[in-house]
């Protein structure tokens, strides 16, 4: 596996001969590799005949300053992960590779932006996301993505992004990972406090509990209800338990649809989000029978 830090050097070793004409499958990450982000290798490497896996804790995306300097980086340790799980090239590149200096562009997706984790984290989350896939989409140039279903509504804004600007660039989204007990894998689960690690299951317990109650027939908000309940039995409190439509990020109205169940919760000083997709449901069955 080749390292590369620069804009110029990956499109170079993208356009040897060796590369050329080949398909090419690229894996955002923030680094800190986990078994969450060594899936989505794994599926491009079996996709695909180039394996480009980004290593780049992007400032832009974080509303918190704090956030961004405890951010857990360890290139080696990635290197080592991301060669093993098939990466052919990683892309490290610098803060000033992506954002040159006098940088001030943005791509900023309107819509399913903005509700839940655009509002809790504010506009300039998904605006740093979606600047810096475009900026990595256009400086690799894949025929295939990889994003992990874990970050729903982020899946959700880069779609949005490809379809809107007809980025020649197909999509592949892959299931959420979990611990054996259900907790969705994450780079922040490390700093969850012992005690705390328990109390963490709530999330995805709420999500069976709303997903439980629509099978049973009850109505989107009524479902909500149920699993934020749950959630606060366990002692933690959902900053937002929300049945929605899975492209927009809207109130789900109609069960007959593929609906998404998504939580966001702190944990001690930790915050988790979660989500768990909802079938659709039988369209000769009512909400109250
Ligand atoms: P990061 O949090 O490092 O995640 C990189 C990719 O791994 C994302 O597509 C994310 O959804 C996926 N992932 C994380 N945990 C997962 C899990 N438990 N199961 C499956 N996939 C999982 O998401 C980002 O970085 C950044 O926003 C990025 C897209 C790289 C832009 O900066």
């Amino acid at each position: 596996m080749h390292r590369v830090r620069t804009i110029e050097g990956i499109r170079e070793a993208l356009t040897t001969p060796d590369h050329a004409g080949r398909r090419i499958g690229l894996v955002p990450t923030m680094g800190a590799l986990h078994e969450g982000h060594l899936s989505l290798i794994r599926a491009a490497r079996r996709d695909c005949d180039v394996v480009v896996v980004s290593v780049f804790v992007n400032p832009t995306q974080f509303n918190d300053q704090g956030d961004l300097a405890a951010y857990p980086r360890d290139e080696e340790r990635d290197a080592h992960l991301a060669s093993r799980a098939g990466a052919d090239l990683l892309f490290v590149p610098d803060v000033d590779q992506m954002y040159p200096p006098g940088d001030s562009t943005t791509v900023s997706v309107r819509g399913v932006s903005e509700p839940l984790e655009g509002a809790q984290r504010g506009v300039g989350h998904f605006d740093g996301v979606a600047t810096v896939v475009t900026k990595l989409f256009i400086a690799v140039g894949p025929d295939v993505a990889y994003f992990g279903q874990k970050d729903a509504q982020q899946v959700a804004v880069v779609q949005r992004l490809v379809a809107d600007l007809a980025l020649p660039v197909t999509i592949e989204v892959c299931p959420t990972v979990r611990e054996p007990d259900g907790l969705a894998m994450s780079s922040r689960n490390v700093r969850l406090h012992p005690a705390d690690r328990q109390r963490a299951l709530a999330l995805k317990v709420g999500l069976d509990r709303a997903a439980a109650a629509i099978t049973a027939g009850s109505a989107p908000r009524e479902a909500e209800r149920q699993g934020t309940a749950t959630m606060m039995t366990l002692g933690v409190e959902p900053e937002y338990l929300a049945v929605v439509d899975p492209a927009t990020f809207l109130p789900a109205e109609d069960l007959t649809k593929p609906a998404l169940a998504v939580v966001a919760a702190p944990v001690g000083d930790v915050r988790l989000i979660d989500n768990l997709p909802i079938p659709p449901r039988d369209a000769g069955r009512t909400d109250h029978p």
